[in-house]
């Protein structure tokens, strides 16, 4: 068995996307959803360099609201939207409204679910009874952040890293999972950089669930609907066993 993780694999478990869409929408949770974007350097996206993804579309990708800078003094606003977010899972009373801790400029930057890499709880104010079953479907030995990503159109979703490749292979070798639930693409994609630097698609149409490396820059394409997914962190003690390896991408 190799030691490396791939960087996407479809995972062999699927679920109602419907059921799971009409849950999400019909609890109004995406009303209180925050704008998760990145920040001005060089008068860019911190994380685009502008060579990585080519195709002609992605030049709205220059047209996304950033911060200011890292300390996110002001929010400047352009033409076209990206990912918003809302947090499922908490494990103290204190709301989280962020994924990650520290800063770019002295590397203490971390995902909050790596620095807190223990068992969560889902959030008692909103109910999502199927969702606990696709959960269930996992097998995990737990769950810590849940966060649902969604765009609403007209959205691109802006070209970022969540982690490192160091970090998250530390985090996969100790049983972690970077799960993704397809709930509703919105006519958008996955695109990503992959280990030898090729810009890839991936078709998300007959994947339900996969796991994702999200220390690979990577962003979508413009959707033309709600794009919906949840991302789920936690701990299997077999997660290479869930992935299909028909499908997966190094
Ligand atoms: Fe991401």
């Amino acid at each position: 068995m190799c030691n490396q993780w791939p960087l996407f694999a479809p995972i062999k478990i699927s679920f109602d996307r419907e059921r799971l869409k009409k849950e999400i929408l019909y609890s109004k949770i995406l009303n209180e959803g925050f704008l998760a974007t990145s920040h001005l350097k060089d008068n860019k996206n911190f994380w685009d360099n502008g060579t990585n993804f080519k195709s002609q579309e992605f030049i709205k990708q220059l047209k996304v609201p950033l911060w200011s800078d890292e300390n996110r003094q002001s929010l400047i606003k352009k033409d076209i939207d990206t990912f918003y977010q809302i947090n499922l899972t908490e494990f103290s009373n204190e709301a989280i409204t962020d994924v990650w801790e520290g800063k770019h400029q002295d590397k203490t930057k971390i995902p909050l679910w790596i620095k807190n890499d223990f068992s969560w709880k889902l959030r008692k104010d909103f109910q999502f009874p199927y969702l606990k079953k696709v959960l269930d479907s996992l097998g995990l030995n737990y769950f810590s952040m849940i966060r649902i990503v969604y765009q609403i159109p007209p959205s691109i979703g802006l070209i970022h890293k969540d982690s490192g490749p160091k970090t998250n292979l530390e985090y996969y070798n100790n049983g972690g999972v970077g799960i993704t639930l397809n709930v509703s693409s919105g006519g958008g994609n996955l695109y990503f950089v992959n280990s030898q630097g090729q810009e890839i698609t991936v078709d998300e149409d007959n994947i339900c669930i996969w796991h994702f490396d999200d220390s690979a820059l990577h962003c979508t394409n413009e959707v033309t609907s709600e794009r919906i997914q949840i991302r789920i962190y936690g701990n299997h003690s077999n997660y290479r066993e869930l992935m299909d390896l028909t499908g997966v991408i190094f």
